[in-house]
């Protein structure tokens, strides 16, 4: 319930105006997000890098709504790209990318053209593109674009959402030869005509599609916080004779940070999935609705300001 209360108001204008404006929103903010500039974002990767963590960047913007916009946003990423290459940390260091911030909504064609000029400056920084995933509306529109994208440049990522009914197949499907699958939980209010609503069918989900991405040629990525999952992918990569290299873990910036230093200290790959900008507030509302805890934090600091 309190879920979809803080789901609905991830997208309300109306409430991004009122969090926006509370005092105790930034040192929430500064919790989850690196900062708000390149220069911020290439700071963090220092530092990740310094610790043994791989780490994964997102810029930070949904709901574009014009060319200029999505180009704005296009810019940003060819510029962090040419800045951890300057710094020497492309090896350490990629970007993921939502396909809606660079125009999906309004013109699938031109999101193509500018991920795929994303994609070719990754490749000349010799790192990778993950693309995000949304909403299921967005989920067949986003894979097309992925498959043409990896035409040129077959390290091109994405990621499947186990909440999704599709996923298993989905997984099935995209475990083949070079194939780079972020496989998380899923942070939107879905249906229940598409998506598991139960903890347990989604967690159930999640561990049948790492079966399938471990069986298969492709390169997992386990996007979860979850201890439970992320020892069943431990047990399921030693199953499958993975050696800790082909796999990875993945978390979110400022989200059990000890438990991804223990995991890097173990030798497995860890990558910290940080956002950085100024249009946090969607991202912030959906992290505030996976745990309610941190909601009454906020609202506790709210009430006693
Ligand atoms: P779950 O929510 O069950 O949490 C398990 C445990 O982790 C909790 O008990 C708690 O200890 C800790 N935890 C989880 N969330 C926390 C929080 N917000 N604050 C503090 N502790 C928390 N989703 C999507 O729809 N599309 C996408 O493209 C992506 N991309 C993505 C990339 C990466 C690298 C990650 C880690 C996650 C995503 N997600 C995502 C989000 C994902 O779908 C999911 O909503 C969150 O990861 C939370 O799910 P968990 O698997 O962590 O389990």
């Amino acid at each position: 319930m309190l879920r979809s209360v803080i789901l609905a108001a991830a997208r309300s204008k109306k409430m991004e105006r009122v969090v926006g404006a509370a005092p105790v929103t930034r040192s929430l903010v500064k919790r989850f997000v690196a900062g708000e500039t390149t220069a911020e974002a290439v700071a963090v990767a220092r530092e990740l890098a310094s610790q043994g963590l791989l780490a994964t960047f997102d810029y930070l913007g949904e709901d574009t709504t014009s060319p200029e916009q999505a180009d704005a946003t296009r810019d940003e990423y060819l510029r962090l790209l040419a800045a951890l290459k300057a710094e020497g940390l492309s090896h350490m260091a990629e970007v993921s990318l939502k396909l809606s911030a660079l125009g999906q909504m309004f013109d699938e064609e031109s999101s193509y053209a500018r991920a795929h000029e994303i994609a070719t400056a990754a490749a000349d920084a010799g790192t990778t593109v993950t693309a995000d995933m949304e909403d299921h509306t967005t989920t067949d529109s986003t894979l097309g674009i992925v498959e043409r994208i990896r035409r040129d440049f077959p390290e091109f990522g994405t990621v499947l959402q186990s909440y999704l009914r599709r996923t298993e197949d989905d997984s099935k499907a995209l475990a083949y030869k070079d194939s780079r699958i972020r496989l998380c939980k899923g942070a939107y209010k879905e249906p229940e005509t598409v998506a598991f609503q139960r903890k347990i069918d989604i967690d159930r989900s999640y561990v049948r599609c790492v079966n399938a991405l471990m069986a298969g040629e492709g390169y997992p990525m386990l996007a979860t916080h979850d201890p439970r999952l992320v020892e069943i992918g431990i047990d399921r990569a030693r199953w499958y004779d993975r050696e800790p290299q082909d796999f990875e873990f993945q978390m979110l910036y400022g989200i059990r940070p000890q438990e991804q230093l223990r995991l890097a200290g173990e030798g497995y790959r860890v990558r910290v999935y940080v956002p950085y900008g100024d249009q946090w507030y969607g991202y912030l509302m959906r992290r505030m609705a996976e745990r309610p805890a941190n909601m009454m934090f906020f609202a506790r600091s709210l009430a006693t300001k």
